[in-house]
């Protein structure tokens, strides 16, 4: 089977996820290139160790820079401690007035404070950054390779957790304006109440692509081995849980040969894993790609990955 539907043109989010090492970078590279052949697209990576650049062998980086030999294909590598040194910068102000107006702290404590991160907060400035570039409609599609599973499911729940934090700020200036008001007999919204507001309408406008089934896609690749399936398998009751569209999965590195004793074996290993992947995840569609005997490294590899892929 092939990847399907990922040109409808509703659908502009394409998430790739799963186990380390198992392919989502390769993937999302191949997806993007194929899907640049119709569409403007941007490959987005979150992954901090940013092997974009690596597999494409061109230094991509915090900024968005055409990928050479795919002229409908640029890209970017966000860095999240950079986004959120952005945010902390441009609303320093409004995140001080906000703990000293709702806290007991001193200078010094609320300091400190704002040095420690926000729950989830670098999860959601990596995902501000690619909702800005998809309400600015420059691209057709947006195909994202993120970190190992635990920090796709860290940018999933992020909205959530920023989401709580909010809600607990949101209460602490209840008591603060309650003062005020009891004080003066009115109060006006401040910078802060502004503040809070427009990260609860970021939260939403992250939400609100993230779970819409038509333009959202989460792609899960994994490999035939145990430890792989058992994530897949959480990754994909967790992607159920929190409202995200998965309909296939890549199953990488399938031994297709049996040209060599190792071959044969390898091949053999790999069959009850396989009949499980078939099994457990019955209702996806799967496409198998076999494993390379050279790695996916620059344009000529990515694109035997991409007929793969597209069939
Ligand atoms: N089907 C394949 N055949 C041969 N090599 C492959 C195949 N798929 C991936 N590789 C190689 O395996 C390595 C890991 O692939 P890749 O970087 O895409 O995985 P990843 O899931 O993004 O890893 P990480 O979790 O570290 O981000 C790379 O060297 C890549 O070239
Ligand atoms: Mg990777």
């Amino acid at each position: 089977m092939a990847l399907a539907g990922l040109g409808d043109m509703d659908l502009k989010l394409i998430i790739f996820g799963g186990k380390g090492g198992v392919g989502k970078t390769s993937c999302a590279i191949a997806t993007a290139k194929a899907l640049s052949k119709n569409f403007k697209t941007l490959l987005i990576s979150t992954d901090p160790a940013h092997s974009v650049s690596d597999c494409l062998e061109q230094k991509i980086g915090f900024k968005v820079v055409k990928v050479e030999g795919s002229a409908n294909l640029s890209a970017i590598e966000v860095v999240a401690d950079e986004a959120l040194s952005v945010f902390k910068t441009a609303h320093q102000n409004e995140l001080k007035k906000l703990l000293e107006t709702s806290t007991n702290l001193d200078n010094e404590d609320i300091d400190d404070m704002l040095t420690l991160t926000i729950p989830g907060i670098d999860e959601v400035m990596s995902f501000k950054t690619i909702i800005d570039f998809i309400e600015k409609g420059e691209y057709d599609k947006y195909v994202v390779d993120t970190a190992p599973t635990g920090h796709a499911l860290r940018l999933i729940s992020s909205p959530k957790l920023l989401d709580d934090w909010i809600k607990v700020a949101a209460k602490m200036r209840w008591k603060y304006r309650y003062m005020v008001t009891s004080f003066t007999g009115s109060y006006n919204p401040d910078n802060v109440d502004t503040f809070l507001l427009n990260l609860k309408k970021t939260v939403k406008r992250i939400e609100n692509i993230l779970k819409n089934k038509t333009k959202c896609e989460f792609i899960p690749v994994c490999i035939p081995e145990e430890m792989a399936i058992l994530e897949t398998s959480r990754l994909l009751a967790d992607l159920s849980t929190s409202g995200i569209n998965a309909r296939q999965i890549i199953v990488n590195n399938v031994m297709v040969s049996d040209g060599c004793d190792f071959c044969i074996r390898r091949k053999a290993g790999q069959m009850p894993h396989l009949e499980e992947i078939s099994s457990l995840f019955y209702e996806f569609n799967r496409v198998e790609v076999p494993m390379f005997a050279e790695e996916i490294k620059g344009h000529e590899a990515l694109s035997r990955l991409t007929e793969v892929l597209f069939g």
